[in-house]
This record gives structure tokens, sequence and C-alpha cells, in this order.
């Protein structure tokens, strides 16, 4: 059966209630047009509030992520001690948590290679430079095994620990927090945590974006919640927040005139767009709980070339679904052939180690990071896909792929 429409990889979908609008109407009656106002307060207390109460998962007290107005328990009493500042993506969230841990020129930042550009470019960003190191099988996240020998083999080839590691987890799927953070603590390396993809996610019953020193979302059009375009950096206390938001406004010192004693930055986020933030919040629960049907969906009539559905440990929110192809294909093909389909899928990353842009750059390697990106892909899991288009991308890919071979 073919469908009339365009079937995307993740849209954004407002809430039924329009709780965006009324917000975006707020600040238009109070003339909040500004990158600063009540919709960023609430929205990042809204996010702290997510963190916090997601924190008791797993305990029996679990909570709805869906939180507007009651903020009666003061933030101090969190107990993720998560406190967030609004920023314009998450790219910028990861140049300021890179500034905030003193990375500078000609440091060494380990990062996680299959990943999105944005999760390494920061790093050049500060003048310093990237490391790259390769997955390992279950997650697809960065390699606790292949952190260790790196950071070994940079303090004997530099005589300098690396100053910081990104580690991402990807599709929102949750990386092995335990043995990475044993490492880091080893070393004595803090953690930036890119959960850019992972708002709902859950290692171990602990929400996604509490585990690095400091954690970065973003809220792109294209994610599990949307600001339009934003981020936000998740801090551990409430000095790190505020050194963050006078980095993110211009580093303006406190007088009347303007007096700058350090470089600063435009990253804050838009009242207008933190509208948008806090009434998506109240969806929140509703998004995560589809993509992870989408998933199921996928798993059931697609079996088990679908990525996921392992132990309790790692509960993504499956914010795309990717699938990984028993036979070697051209993924870029296959892809454009969906399109034909009216159904955009995309190649899994392709690892910042291959990226020409990154040529030079040290990476420490294992070829899983360079096959998934070879037999991958990820398919439509937003908001708007139903359980007809899951059906029918399914037929269409299984009609593609049996012309080539068999799934
Ligand atoms: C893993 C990862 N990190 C960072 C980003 C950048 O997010 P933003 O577009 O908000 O800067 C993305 C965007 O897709 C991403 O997938």
């Amino acid at each position: 059966m073919k469908t009339n429409h365009r079937i995307h990889l993740c849209l954004a979908k407002m809430s039924d209630t329009g709780m965006e609008q009324k917000y975006i109407q707020e600040a238009f009656d109070s003339n909040w047009v500004a990158p600063l106002g009540p919709n960023v307060d609430a929205f990042e207390e809204a996010l702290a509030r997510h963190f916090d109460r997601s924190g008791m998962k797993g305990n029996g007290a679990e909570k709805s992520h869906s939180i507007e107005g009651d903020f009666s328990t003061p933030l101090r009493f969190a107990r993720n001690d998560v406190y967030v500042a609004a920023v314009s993506s998450c790219t910028a969230a990861i140049h300021l948590a890179l500034l905030l841990l003193g990375v500078g020129k000609d440091d060494e930042v380990l990062c996680q290679s299959f990943s999105f550009c944005a999760s390494s470019n920061p790093v050049v960003y500060c003048g310093a430079k990237p490391v790259f190191i390769d997955s390992e099988e279950e997650t697809w996240n960065m390699s606790p095994e292949l952190l260790e020998t790196a950071i070994k083999d940079r303090i004997a080839k530099t005589g300098r620990k690396p100053k910081a590691i990104i580690v991402v987890d990807l599709y929102g799927m949750p990386a092995k927090w335990d043995e990475i953070t044993a490492v880091s603590r080893k070393y004595d390396i803090p953690v930036i945590e890119d959960a850019a993809n992972a708002l709902g996610s859950y290692y171990k019953g602990k929400p996604c974006g509490t585990f690095g020193d400091l954690a970065t979302l973003s809220f792109n059009g294209n994610k599990i919640i949307t600001t339009s375009g934003g981020g936000a950096l998740v801090c551990k206390d409430l000095e790190t927040k505020k050194r963050a938001i006078f980095l993110a406004t211009q580093a303006k010192e406190p007088y009347l005139h303007y007096e700058h004693e350090t470089i600063g930055y435009n990253y804050r986020m838009s009242n207008i767009s933190a509208g948008i933030g806090r009434g998506q919040m109240t969806v929140l629960d509703k998004h995560i709980a589809h993509h992870k049907h989408v998933h199921q969906l996928y798993t059931e009539l697609l079996g088990d070339i679908v990525k996921g559905n392992f132990n309790n440990d790692f509960d993504s929110n499956f914010w795309l679904t990717t699938i990984l192809f028993k036979q070697p294909l051209d993924t870029e093909v296959f892809c454009l052939d969906l399109d034909k389909s009216g159904i955009e899928a995309r190649p899994l990353w392709k690892p910042m180690h291959l990226q020409p842009v990154y040529k030079d750059a040290p990476a420490y390697t294992n070829g899983i990071s360079e096959k998934l990106y070879k037999t991958g892909i990820c398919l439509p899991s937003g908001p708007w896909v139903t359980d007809e288009d899951v059906r029918y991308i399914v037929e269409t890919i299984h009609t593609l792929y049996t012309q080539n071979s068999q799934l």
C-alpha cells in the first residue's frame, strides 16, 4: 500500500492542547521578546525537575516528566543536583562545557568518533585537538577499553593528560556509563555527556543527562522535543550554571557600562523558543512512549536486524530506530531508493575519524563504527509516524532489499 505523504525521520509535533502557543502568546503580551524571560526560567526549571523526578525511577516513586506549575520544592533539594542553562543549541552547550572545563589551545579532548560533527567541532572552536575513540558493539557508544588505551597512549606520547572526554548517548542509547565513569575517575579526567539524542533515556534507572560532569541536550526541530532550535547545558551546581550563563551572554562584568575581562558568546535561548520548550515538556512522556512503540513495531516486523531491545540497564528513548543489514550494501543508494517511495531514511553517522576535515586527528579504532556506517541506516521514528507508516516502510525495505539479496 502506498502512503500519499512523505514520512520523515523525526518531525516536530506540537501539543494538542496548544501549550506552546499559549506561552509564546504570553511572551508577546508581556513583551518578553528577548533572550531571557519567564519562559526561559520556567523551561530550565521544568528540565531540572525532569532530571530530579526521573532520578526516582526504579525506586517505586516514578513521577511524570510532564511537569508544569508545581515548583514548590526548592531546586537545591533536587535528588540529582541538576541546574539547567537553556542555550541556543547543543553545539553551543558543548562549547560552553569545554570552556567551563578550561579546555584551551593545544589541549587534547577525547571524543566519540561515531557521532554527529557537533560532538567534536566545539573542541576545535577552543583551539584544542580532538582525539577520536571508536565504539563498542553493544551500545555503539565510546568503547571504555579503547578510552583507557587512548589515555595511556596520549600521556606516553605527549606527556600530558587529555583535558576532557566527550561521550555520546547516540540515537538515544545510553553509553556504558559504569565503565566509562570508572576510567574517567581512574585518570581524573572530566566527562561531558552529549545527551543531544537522549532526553528520557535511562541507564540503570538514572536519567541520561546526569552522567557527565556536565551534560548537553538538543532541542533542534528533529529531536524528541523541540524549541525549533535550541539546547541546554546540565550542570551539577549553581555556580557552574551561573558561569555558563555569564559566558553565554557576552561575559559582561557587573557594571552599568559594558566591561569585559573574558571573551564571551551570544548563546542564550530566546524567550520565544523557551515558550515552545515549556509547552513541549507537557508531551515529553507521550513522545517517548511513541518512539518506543514505533521501535517495538519495527522489531516485530523486521526481526533482529533492528538495533536495540537489550536489557533494562539500557532504557533507550529510541529517538531513532536503527537497523543493520546482514549483507553489506550501499546504504546511501538504499536511502535514496527509500526516498523515491516517500520515506526519509539516512545512513548511520560517518565516523569523525573518517571525515576529511579530521584526517590529521589521532584516532583509536577497532573497525566497529566504520562497519556500522557501512551497514546501517536510521528509520522514521518521530511522533508523526503511524503504525501504517511503519508497515509501509517495512514492506518497502523488504522489496528493495530482496532485489539485491535476502534480509
Ligand atoms: C549527538 C549530537 N550531538 C550534538 C548535536 C547538535 O545539536 P544542535 O543542533 O542542537 O546543536 C546533535 C544534533 O543532531 C547530535 O545528534
